[in-house]
């Protein structure tokens, strides 16, 4: 397949990528600092916080899957989610790619977002500790980027697109293990972590699942 790889130089991004070369794709590499993109891959260097459409609309060309784990790496990247991925949906349906994989993050289900004012207060998915010790002090310190995340996934279900939300519980750098659990529109019971490793593993899976579009997907071990 032909993909395009935003935030490629990020934890999930150099994995997608790795990955994705490894199993004979053709790769276009979106990044801001082009050094470390493997050099099979195409690349398109873009400033996501100030994005470049003509840019932007020649790296998604062509693309039979857009996947992006863009997000935040520090405060001064605020807001990046949302702004790079109304770029990216915005370059996807005037050149006509139509399938798009983001990566979110477990608690955002319960955040407000200007399309969900009113979120649930629990994920059916999350158990005791999570609703009531880890959730309300991870939200608490990450607050504005999770409000950036949701307004993210707000642009991804307004899009038009065939998409697909990824949403991760705390990720780790260990290896691809291929085995992890998966749930439509909930957090996984008792799923504390996933590796990065194995969250592109699950992109790189779903784009041959059609049924992973329009639908939010919980992972975890
Ligand atoms: N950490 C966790 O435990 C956890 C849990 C759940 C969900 N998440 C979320 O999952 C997503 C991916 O995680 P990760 O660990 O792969 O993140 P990461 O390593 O921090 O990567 C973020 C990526 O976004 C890119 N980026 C940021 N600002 C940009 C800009 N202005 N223009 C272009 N690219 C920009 C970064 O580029 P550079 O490489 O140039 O910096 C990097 O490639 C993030 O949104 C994260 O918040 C994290």
């Amino acid at each position: 397949m032909r993909l395009t790889i935003v935030a490629a130089t990020g934890g999930i991004g150099r994995q997608l990528v790795e990955q994705a070369l490894a199993a004979g794709h053709e790769v276009t590499a979106v990044a801001r600092y082009p050094q470390g993109v493997p050099t099979q891959a195409r690349l398109v260097a873009v400033d996501l916080a100030r994005p470049d459409q003509a840019a932007l609309a020649s790296a998604v060309t062509g693309a039979d899957a857009v996947l992006s784990a863009l997000g935040a790496r520090t405060a001064a990247d605020r807001g990046v989610a949302t702004r790079g991925t109304e770029a990216i949906a915005l370059a996807m349906r005037a050149t006509g790619a139509r399938r798009l994989l983001v990566v979110s993050a477990a608690p955002i289900g319960t955040v407000a977002s200007p399309a969900r004012p009113r979120p649930p207060h629990y994920d059916p998915g999350d158990g005791f500790f999570m609703r009531a010790v880890l959730n309300p002090l991870v939200k608490v310190a990450l607050r504005e980027h999770y409000a950036d995340l949701a307004r993210m996934e707000d642009i991804v279900r307004a899009s038009g697109l065939d998409w697909t939300i990824i949403r991760p519980p705390r990720l780790l750098d260990t290896p691809l293990t291929g085995v992890y659990r998966t749930a439509y529109e909930r957090n996984l019971r008792r799923g504390l972590a996933i590796s990065r490793a194995d969250v592109a593993d699950l992109m790189l899976r779903a784009l041959r699942q059609p049924e992973t579009i329009r639908k939010t997907v919980g992972v975890a071990y």
